[in-house]
């Protein structure tokens, strides 16, 4: 049986689709079942015989983090810790996601799972917390580190610029930091195929879709698609500004470019192309969108032109 958790976040829905996609057995919770709560962990895991623990749940609102740091590491850092104690009480084996913001972005090379975490904002320290509570309480862990998210529930960067292009003449990206747009969808996959495969190669990996871009290219090429699948029908000018140009209370890694060498070598696993998945994306939001889609949310995200 698999203990899904967090499964009405953006990522965690879209490994919930996977779960039922592949008749597997398993369990599933979000805020019902509060992961800052200890017992109320045990006392859930009790009914169920659990082999896998998949962990979606965090909070994510980076710029409210700044403002919100025990209730941050509360859920990022204890909570990852009482959902780590549980799995190893149970005897499960547990997939926790994490993230690139571990990094300081300082590094001009792609990140390696051994490089030096050194986060600068209160959700990276919260994360790079949890991923210590979790390697310290149990050993039959995979924390999957990743960036850039988008997907079909929930606010993401993807939905906020199909928006202004619709309502602005102009749109201005920042252009000087760099990392690998990933849908939710592939990291789904990237995650029951760790545990359909039953790994034991436990340990931190980096799993994005491969290439590397900027926010403003990134905009860019949604502009593109938008304009081939006909969501959007105006002219738009996109205008490339420097981070400086557009303060937010976190400053955000310049570079976010995770390696994805360890995976592919030791899971086998295999990262496309951004662009492939984006268009994938666009395409099944205007073509045949599932009936549980969220509708587009009608304020900009925490930190306005920037994902997480
Ligand atoms: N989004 C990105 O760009 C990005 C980038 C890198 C890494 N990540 C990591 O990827 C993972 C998934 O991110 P996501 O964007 O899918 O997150 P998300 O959409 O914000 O979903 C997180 C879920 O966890 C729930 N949750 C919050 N506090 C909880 C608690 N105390 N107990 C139980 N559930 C709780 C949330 O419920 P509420 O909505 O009711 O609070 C929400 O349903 C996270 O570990 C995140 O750190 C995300």
């Amino acid at each position: 049986m698999i203990w899904l958790i967090g499964n009405r976040g953006m990522l965690g829905s879209d490994v919930e689709v996977l779960l039922k996609r592949d008749y597997q057995p398993y369990i599933a919770s979000d805020i019902d079942v509060d992961i800052t709560d200890f017992k109320a962990l045990r006392d859930f895991i009790a009914r169920s015989d659990v082999s896998w623990i998949i962990n979606c749940s965090a909070y994510t609102a980076v710029d409210n983090a700044e403002d919100e740091r025990d209730k941050t590491f509360a859920i990022n850092a204890d909570g990852a810790h009482n959902i780590a104690c549980v799995a190893a009480a149970a005897g499960a084996a547990l997939v926790h996601v994490s993230t690139d913001y571990v990094f300081d972005g300082e590094k001009s090379e792609p990140y390696l799972e051994e490089d030096t975490p050194n986060p600068i904002g209160v959700y990276g320290l919260s994360k790079l917390a949890g991923e210590r509570h979790v390697a310290s309480a149990m050993g039959r862990y995979f924390i999957i580190r990743t960036a850039w998210l988008y997907g079909h529930r929930g606010n993401n960067f993807v939905r906020t610029m199909l928006r202004l292009f619709s309502e602005r003449d102009e749109v201005r990206v920042v252009a000087d930091q760099w990392g690998s747009p990933t849908f939710t969808k592939d990291l789904a996959a990237a995650i029951i195929s760790i545990i359909s495969g039953n790994s034991t190669r436990y340990g931190i990996y980096h799993f994005t879709n491969e290439g590397r871009t900027t926010w403003y290219d990134f905009a860019r090429e949604i502009y593109t698609l938008a304009r081939n699948y006909r969501r959007v029908d105006r002219e738009v000018r996109i205008i490339p500004i420097t981070t400086e140009e557009y303060p937010t209370k976190v400053k955000r890694p310049r570079n976010s470019y995770l390696s994805k060498d360890k995976i592919r070598r030791v899971m086998g696993i295999e990262c496309r192309d951004w662009r492939d998945a984006l268009e994938e994306y666009v395409r099944e939001m205007t073509s045949h969108p599932p009936a549980d889609f969220s509708p587009m949310p009608p304020n900009p995200p925490e930190g306005g032109l920037f994902g997480l």
